[in-house]
């Protein structure tokens, strides 16, 4: 297996009410030792799902993974037993979740959190493990004297931090960022972002971060995946999607940013809305959308013409669109 992380033809659904919400229409992604991966598209576009399912989160009931497979250090998670996924989660794999309080406990001391984590997987001593929260904390710049406080008395920002240091605690080799800063002040974002990235270096992490922030994406990632409607539309490096973007949702999200000097750093908005997962567009889901669809984007099926179901257009570039750039 040549990349760390590959996820091959995921295809996941989730059953609300009577409907199925194709959320991951056959995506597949890779990602190498130590490299950054950003994840950009609109609210709905199935990143998180994707995400979850690497840690193999989704719920219990109404979600399910069709098929597919996902390749972790030359294993495929989606064959392992929920306990072995259970050694995975947090020692292997972690992930970050946008909102901090999604994954703190209100009613335990924030180091008592870390610690826990530690003695569920590497640390044997209670004393050692309390030790190792604090050097924890302090690597994410929170004083270790402040092990007893509780969340409600940190501020947004520091609980984030906390969040990482849990996340990092067990030294995974993959992290997934989902929005890791978005429910953070403008000014809080960046710091902890610039934290993020040096534990990343210093700890050869790999990472999976899902981003609105182009500007984010330009100083974070190394490749980059557009994700539409459960689907990889372009995908390649940081330069081929900034530089040369190729899909013309692509274009219309990285809209006319001067190359990867960022001034406006959100995606661009786009005309119109996604597709109602539930009702997928038959050929390309774009189409609805794109100003320069045609009748052969509009096929009968996704996987119909070979431009729609992707295409390599310079090596390790990849776009699915039929339209020559
Ligand atoms: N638990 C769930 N039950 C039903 N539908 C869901 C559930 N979670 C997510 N979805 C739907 O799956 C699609 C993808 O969602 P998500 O992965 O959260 O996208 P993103 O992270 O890109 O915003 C959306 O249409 C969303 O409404
Ligand atoms: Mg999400």
């Amino acid at each position: 297996m040549e990349n760390f992380l590959e996820i091959r033809d995921l295809v996941v659904e989730y059953t609300q009410n009577r409907d199925t919400v194709h959320a991951v229409n056959s995506v597949s992604l890779s990602l190498g030792k130590g490299k950054t991966l950003g994840l950009v598209g609109e609210t709905g576009a199935g990143k998180t799902t994707i995400a979850k399912s690497i840690m193999r989160i989704l719920p219990d009931v109404g979600a399910r993974i069709v098929s597919g497979e996902i390749w972790l250090d030359g294993e495929n998670l989606l064959e392992k037993t929920e306990d072995e996924m259970y050694d995975i989660r947090g020692s292997k794999a972690a992930m970050i979740f946008q909102d901090p309080m999604t994954a703190l406990n209100p009613l335990m001391t924030v180091g008592d959190q870390i610690s826990e984590v530690l003695l569920l997987h590497n640390v044997k001593d209670k004393k050692e493990a309390m030790e190792k929260a604090g050097d924890m904390l302090e690597m994410v710049g929170i004083p270790r004297e402040r092990y007893v406080e509780y969340p409600h008395q940190f501020s947004g920002g520091m609980k984030q931090r906390v969040v990482i240091a849990m996340a990092l605690a067990c030294d995974p080799e993959l992290l997934l960022a989902d929005e890791p800063t978005t429910a953070l002040d403008v000014t809080i974002q960046a710091q902890v972002l610039d934290m993020i990235r040096k534990l990343r270096d210093k700890l050869n992490t790999s990472m999976i971060l899902i981003t609105h922030d182009l500007g984010v994406v330009a100083e974070t990632c190394d490749s980059v995946a557009v994700i539409y409607a459960g689907q990889v539309v372009e995908s390649g490096t940081k330069e081929d999607l900034f530089d040369h973007p190729a899909h013309p949702y692509t274009k219309g999200l990285f809209g006319s940013l001067p190359s990867m000097a960022v001034g406006e750093k959100r995606l661009h908005s786009i005309k119109g809305l996604p597709p109602d997962p539930t009702n997928l567009p038959t050929g390309c889901a774009f189409w609805p959308r794109c100003p320069y669809a045609t009748d052969a984007c509009k096929g009968d099926s996704a996987g119909g013409a070979p431009g729609i179901s992707g295409r390599e257009i310079t090596p390790g570039h990849f776009v699915r669109c039929l339209k020559e750039v």
